[in-house]
């Protein structure tokens, strides 16, 4: 598929977000060891990948847990997915798992994924039933920038199908609605994107100084900041 097909280098011409180009941050072994390291896994654990894409974080869990299940939707992506030869791994959508009985697991691993869906509430609903009472749910968002280029990120980010742009306030906020449980860690986890092969070079490089001095674009690579939050299912 074409990345700049409708003028959108993120996606392709039937409206699919296109994550082609995204492995290269997705394989950043300090990212994943934080998120990983987030919640201590046991050899007696059942862990869910929710969004595994292509098995970047699975891989690091699996060996430390008695079981994963890894969840996606993309077939691009779980075509490139090694970790699937081994575990299982289901091609879903996050929204709607009716096949999952409730109440098995100890984590859910979720990196990358809420910010991209149409009605997250669906998933996190999802995630919460499929936990064990006392299992934790280890997530990261992006998040809109408190800062005045609000509508200029969403405008960026928008080119890379992203749907939700909340501030780390507002996704607290969500994750604590319903009163079910308790947010024991959050923080953020830095890292790198290189634009040359995720996209969006030129724009940034047109964008306003404030976008620019707040992105540190430096040879083509900019500094990215995701929110975690470690929830615990009451
Ligand atoms: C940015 S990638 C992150 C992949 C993986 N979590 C990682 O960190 O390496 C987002 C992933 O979420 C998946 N995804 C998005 N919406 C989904 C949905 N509704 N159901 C299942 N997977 C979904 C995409 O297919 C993609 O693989």
């Amino acid at each position: 598929m074409g990345h700049h097909r409708n003028g959108k280098p993120g996606i392709n011409k039937m409206g699919m977000i296109d994550y082609t180009k995204s492995h290269e941050w997705m394989q950043q072994d300090g990212y994943i060891d934080k998120f990983v390291g987030l919640v201590s896994l046991k050899k007696e654990s059942y862990v869910l990948d929710a969004g595994c894409g292509s098995g970047y974080v699975a891989d690091k869990i699996r060996p430390q847990v008695k079981d994963l299940l890894q969840i996606d939707h993309d077939w691009t992506m779980l075509s490139q997915n090694n970790v699937a030869r081994h575990t299982e791994t289901l091609k879903a959508d996050l929204l709607n798992l009716w096949m999952i009985k409730d109440g098995i697991f100890d984590a859910v691993f979720c990196r990358s994924v809420f910010h991209r869906l149409r009605e997250p509430s669906k998933a996190y609903q999802e995630f919460k039933r499929l936990l064990k009472p006392g299992g934790t749910l280890v997530t990261t968002v992006a998040h809109l920038p408190d800062t005045t280029f609000k509508e200029e990120y969403k405008e960026m980010v928008d080119r890379k199908g992203f749907r939700l742009y909340k501030t780390p306030a507002e996704w607290k906020e969500f994750f604590l609605e319903n009163n079910d449980v308790s947010i024991i860690e959050e923080g953020t986890i830095d890292f790198d994107i290189d634009l040359n092969n995720w996209g969006l070079l030129k724009e940034h490089e047109n964008a306003s100084d404030d976008f620019k001095k707040h992105f540190k674009l430096e040879n083509g690579i900019i500094k990215c900041q995701h929110v975690f939050f470690v929830i615990k299912k009451d």
